[in-house]
């Protein structure tokens, strides 16, 4: 599913430019700069498919990749960066929440979580909304080339205990490495699993 078989389709910015919802959908949320670009990058094998950057907020639309013919991979725009105005951060906001709640084909939300930080206030903000949505969400560990392994069990614990009190909340995470590779196939079977 994941081979030769990627594109960009289009980056939306308003509710009425979403494609149909005729596909199975993912979408990849999580805080600016924890990589949500990067693992779509390396999910597909296409380094430059989702721009990655060093710049916060570098993703301002909600941006649609059709995978195969079924489904779709969607990057949403980061949360939680300090240095864009207000009424961009509420203009995405809102898309972001009417998105989440309204999108009758979105299967799973992959909640992308720094593994060297663990969850933070902002992601708790997004996971209460995939609560209320009833958006089934599952945690995705990002940059664990980052983290020791004497360090990564207390940032696994911490997601754990707190991943326990979200009924939306997928009991299983997935630690991943965009740079090393780490994750990315069980990601893209469990991708593939859905329907
Ligand atoms: P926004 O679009 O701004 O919300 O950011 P994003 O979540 O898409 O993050 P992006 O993929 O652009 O990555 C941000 C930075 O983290 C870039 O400099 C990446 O190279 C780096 N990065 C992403 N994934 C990894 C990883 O697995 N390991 C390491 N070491 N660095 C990573
Ligand atoms: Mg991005």
């Amino acid at each position: 599913l994941f081979v030769g078989e990627v594109d960009f389709l289009k980056g939306v910015v308003a509710m009425d430019g979403l494609p149909d919802a005729d596909r199975v959908e993912v979408c990849f949320a999580g805080r600016s700069n924890v990589g949500k670009s990067s693992l779509i990058n390396a999910l597909t094998g296409r380094k430059g498919l989702a721009r990655a950057s060093n710049t916060p907020g570098r993703t301002q639309e909600i941006n649609f990749f059709t995978l195969g013919q079924s489904h779709y991979l969607v990057d949403l725009p980061g949360y939680g960066f300090a240095n864009a105005p207000v009424s961009v951060v509420e203009k995405w906001q809102a898309l972001l929440k009417r998105y989440l709640a309204g999108r009758v084909s979105l299967r799973r939300a992959f909640v992308l979580i720094d593994a060297r930080h663990g969850i933070k206030s902002v992601d708790e903000e997004i996971m209460k909304l995939l609560d209320t949505s009833a958006v089934t969400f599952q945690a995705v560990l990002t940059k664990a080339d980052k983290v020791k392994a004497k360090d990564m069990d207390k940032v696994l614990a911490q997601v754990r205990e707190k991943l326990s009190k979200h009924p939306a909340a997928f009991p299983e995470l997935v630690l991943t490495s965009s740079e090393k590779g780490d994750g990315i196939a069980t990601l893209r079977s469990i991708i593939a699993g859905l329907d």
